[in-house]
């Protein structure tokens, strides 16, 4: 099955059935070893612990050296063009590395199996790959590796539409103290240049009944924080049956789970409600951290983006958010160089930025995807132009990011230590409740404690901090 990106476009009302029993644990090899290389967000993260899992059920044993492998999987992102490149770098050497060892197995996963051009050239130019799978039937991958180990030839299983609402599969967590929770899949919203629609299918809340049992079971195995994923969180339920339970009611009853941290990605500003904002603000174990992308300046290029509010109606959330919740600190995503955009336009984004003064910003420079409506607009700007933009951009961003550190020092703050910093094994590294990143020389048994910290360093990207 071929992916089909007019098909992947469709949505329909009808409502998406849950199915509890539709993985079937397959074990069927013995000790072959894999590798998973993941690319791209949180959700490709999540996406790969059940992957991991499921090859686990399979016989497979894990090994960290990708070159001695005999299964590899690529776990693939199509938000910007330079994750296709590297996703086809990492191609190049695999093939390499086949040739050496024929025995070797790749495929391939994630958001680029699901692009018809992508598949196409797959199949055109790489026929020594194994296997593709889609996202909407990773619960398919026992059925799909089988087949493709016993016809040894080049296969394609991906589905355009989403199917339903997959639960208990199995997961593999990478950490013990932090853990990815989907809320809900797909997206809705159509941004004019954004391919996840397509690739993600459409928007599927979870049940609240089953997001909380996970985290019930989370909470007893000792998790110190939940992130709850989904590509417009705020969008949770509006497509369930009763349409009554909110993204807010939600919040508040995983709040009342006691779980010490709640977070969540990503918020679209067009579904913010006031009533999220009085929940953020009521529950001290929902994390003042948020992250809501603004993607430009300039309502002209807004409404080009199809993100459906102004710059002013960003501004009247932003400073809600600032006013409501203590101490809150707010990240961003910014394109630079969408089609069409003027220096004027440019400008608004930079007084923007210097009006909201982010703790941090992701910024990126414009992407055509293929089947997108940006795709086709008609971008004269050129590529130096844009290049430079995003280069004062990002300045603006270092200089606020630095200014925003120096704000912590000499204050003591709660950190969640989740790993040893791979400069310094004497180091450990976490997170505040605020999401800025702090080294502190502590010893390993730390990991996975909310400690407090002093904080003696700003830096521009970290904070560093003692124990007190
Ligand atoms: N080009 C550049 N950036 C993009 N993003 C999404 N699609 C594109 C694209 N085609 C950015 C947006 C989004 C983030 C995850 O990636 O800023 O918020
Ligand atoms: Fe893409 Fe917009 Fe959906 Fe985010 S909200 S995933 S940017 S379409």
């Amino acid at each position: 099955m071929l992916p089909n990106m007019q098909e992947a476009k469709k949505r329909t009302d009808k409502l998406v059935d849950i199915l509890y029993d539709s993985y079937k644990n397959e074990k069927t090899i013995n000790n072959l070893t894999y590798n998973i290389k993941t690319y791209g967000c949180q959700m490709n993260v999540r996406d790969s612990e059940v992957m991991a899992a499921i090859l686990e059920d399979m016989g497979f044993v894990p090994n960290p050296e990708l070159e001695q492998s005999d299964l590899v999987l690529l776990n693939t992102c199509s938000i910007r063009e330079n994750a296709h490149n590297k996703v086809f770098g990492m191609l190049g050497r695999l093939k390499n590395q086949k040739e050496h060892n024929p025995n070797l197995i790749v495929g391939l996963a994630g958001c680029m199996a699901q692009e018809e051009g992508v598949a196409k050239d797959l199949l055109a130019k790489y026929k020594w790959l194994d296997f593709v799978i889609g996202t909407h039937n990773l619960h398919e991958l026992p059925k799909v590796l089988n087949k493709s180990l016993a016809e040894k030839k080049l296969n394609i299983n991906v589905w355009s539409h989403e199917g339903e609402v997959i639960e208990n599969l199995p997961i593999k967590r990478e950490s013990n103290h932090s853990a990815w929770v989907n809320i809900m899949y797909g997206c809705d919203k159509f941004c004019t240049y954004c391919i996840v629609p397509m690739t993600r299918g459409k928007q599927r809340s979870r049940l609240a009944k089953d997001i909380l049992n996970e985290i019930e079971s989370l909470v007893k195995d000792g998790y110190k924080e939940v992130t709850l994923l989904g590509q417009n969180v705020n969008a949770y339920g509006k497509d369930l049956k009763d349409n009554d339970l909110s993204f807010a009611n939600l919040l508040e009853q995983i709040a009342k789970t006691n779980i010490p941290r709640i977070r969540f990605v990503t918020s679209h500003p067009w579904d913010f409600t006031n009533e999220m904002i009085d929940i953020i603000a009521k529950y001290p174990n929902i994390m003042p951290y948020i992250h809501l992308p603004v993607q430009a300046g300039s309502n002209q290029i807004l409404k080009l983006m199809g993100r459906k509010y102004t710059k002013q109606e960003y501004l009247t959330l932003f400073n809600k958010l600032k006013k409501a919740i203590p101490n809150v600190t707010i990240s961003t995503d910014i394109i630079v160089g969408f089609p069409g955009e003027t220096e004027a336009d440019f400008n608004e984004t930079i007084d923007l930025y210097k009006e909201c003064q982010f703790d941090t910003a992701f910024t990126f420079l414009f992407s055509p995807r293929e089947g997108t409506g940006a795709a086709k607009l008609k971008d004269d700007t050129k590529e130096s132009v844009k290049k430079e933009r995003l280069q004062s951009l990002n300045k603006l961003v270092s200089k606020y990011a630095l200014e925003s550190n120096l704000t912590y020092l000499d204050k003591t703050v709660p950190v969640l230590l989740t790993n040893p910093s791979p400069k310094n094994p004497d180091v450990l590294q976490g997170y505040t409740d605020t999401m800025k990143l702090v080294n502190v020389a502590a010893k390993k048994e730390k990991i996975g404690q909310i400690i407090d910290v002093k904080i003696t360093k700003a830096k521009t990207w970290s904070l560093d901090g003692e124990l007190i």
